[in-house]
């Protein structure tokens, strides 16, 4: 994909209308009646929510709607007080987040999670065994991982590779900038080869000049079969790469739809989007500049 092209969106997502709740014609993730509260908190109270297979879609909504936690339930690192949901039509209700994994489902956090004290290439190798459901200690024994390790290490080669992180691989993650780190959690990731992968807020404080890199690998899971869903505050990012939005208030889900249609709702504008949401995004990221210095080369 050139640098500022439009990616192709996908279409015909939904069947009848786009609106909260909506059935999909090929759902990956069905959510029912979902709850969870912390104390006299409703942080989710999701009545029915399904998210497309193939897409990408966005999770968006203020400060504090539930965005995590949803995302924390759906992964099994925090159970509902009720509800019960479906991935590729097996129910994951109280599974817990390794098996999560293994079944598929991946997600990465919104503060990243790289040990610091380990080099990257440990870093991803552990992406492998802790979702096999090993302890990292055990893992981490000197000839534990003995003919597995092998494969797993030109798995996890390659995938540094891919994210342009393949000359940082003995550096100990502390190093990396916040952007890199999001980079390799997202490239640790895709170590167990899943179908659905979660991103919390994969652009959170990352500087424009790698913005347009994770920007493309979110595309590019998408191009290799994957679906995404993923949290991000970036509006023009999420008009720019999302099939599909869903937006969150106080826990529920208040609108869904194609990005232009959901964030043309005046509801969703008041509540969230604010006076800036038509900026391009070259603009935001800084491409358009990087463009314009091509051109004039
Ligand atoms: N472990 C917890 N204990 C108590 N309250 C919590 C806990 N986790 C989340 N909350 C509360 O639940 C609500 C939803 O939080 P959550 O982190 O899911 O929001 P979010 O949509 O991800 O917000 P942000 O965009 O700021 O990341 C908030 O009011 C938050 O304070
Ligand atoms: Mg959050």
């Amino acid at each position: 994909m050139s640098n500022n092209e439009t990616p192709q969106k996908t279409t015909g997502l939904h069947i009848g209308k786009a609106e909260p709740g909506c059935k999909k014609n090929d759902p990956m993730l069905v959510i029912d009646h979902v709850k969870k509260t912390f104390g006299g908190l409703t942080a989710v109270d999701v009545e029915h929510l399904e998210i497309p297979k193939g897409a990408i879609t966005a999770l968006i909504g203020p400060n504090g709607a539930g965005k995590t936690t949803l995302f924390n339930l759906l992964t099994g690192f925090d159970s509902p007080d009720t509800g019960t949901w479906s991935f590729l039509g097996k129910s994951l209700s109280g599974i817990p987040s390794f098996k999560v994994a293994q079944m598929g489902q991946v997600r990465t956090f919104q503060l990243t999670k790289a040990l610091s004290l380990l080099t990257v290439l440990d870093n991803m190798k552990l992406g492998a065994k802790d979702q096999a459901g090993e302890s990292i200690w055990k893992a981490l024994i000197p000839g534990f991982w003995k003919k597995q390790d092998k494969d797993i290490e030109v798995k996890a080669l390659e995938l540094l590779k891919r994210f342009k992180l393949e000359e940082k691989q003995a550096d100990f993650a502390a190093s990396l900038s916040g952007g890199q780190r999001k980079l390799l959690e997202m490239a640790r990731a895709l170590m167990t080869d899943p179908v659905l992968v979660m991103l919390d807020e994969p652009m959170a404080g990352v500087n424009p000049a790698l913005t347009q890199s994770l920007l493309e690998h979110v595309l590019n899971l998408k191009k290799d079969g994957m679906t995404v869903l993923f949290v991000e505050h970036d509006m023009h990012m999420v008009r720019h790469i999302a099939d599909w939005v869903v937006v969150m208030a106080e826990g529920k889900v208040v609108a869904e739809g194609p990005p232009d249609v959901v964030m043309k709702e005046q509801a969703v504008i008041d509540a969230y989007l604010g006076a800036h949401q038509d900026t391009d995004l070259g603009v935001v990221t800084g491409r358009i500049d990087t463009i314009n210095e091509e051109k004039n080369k």
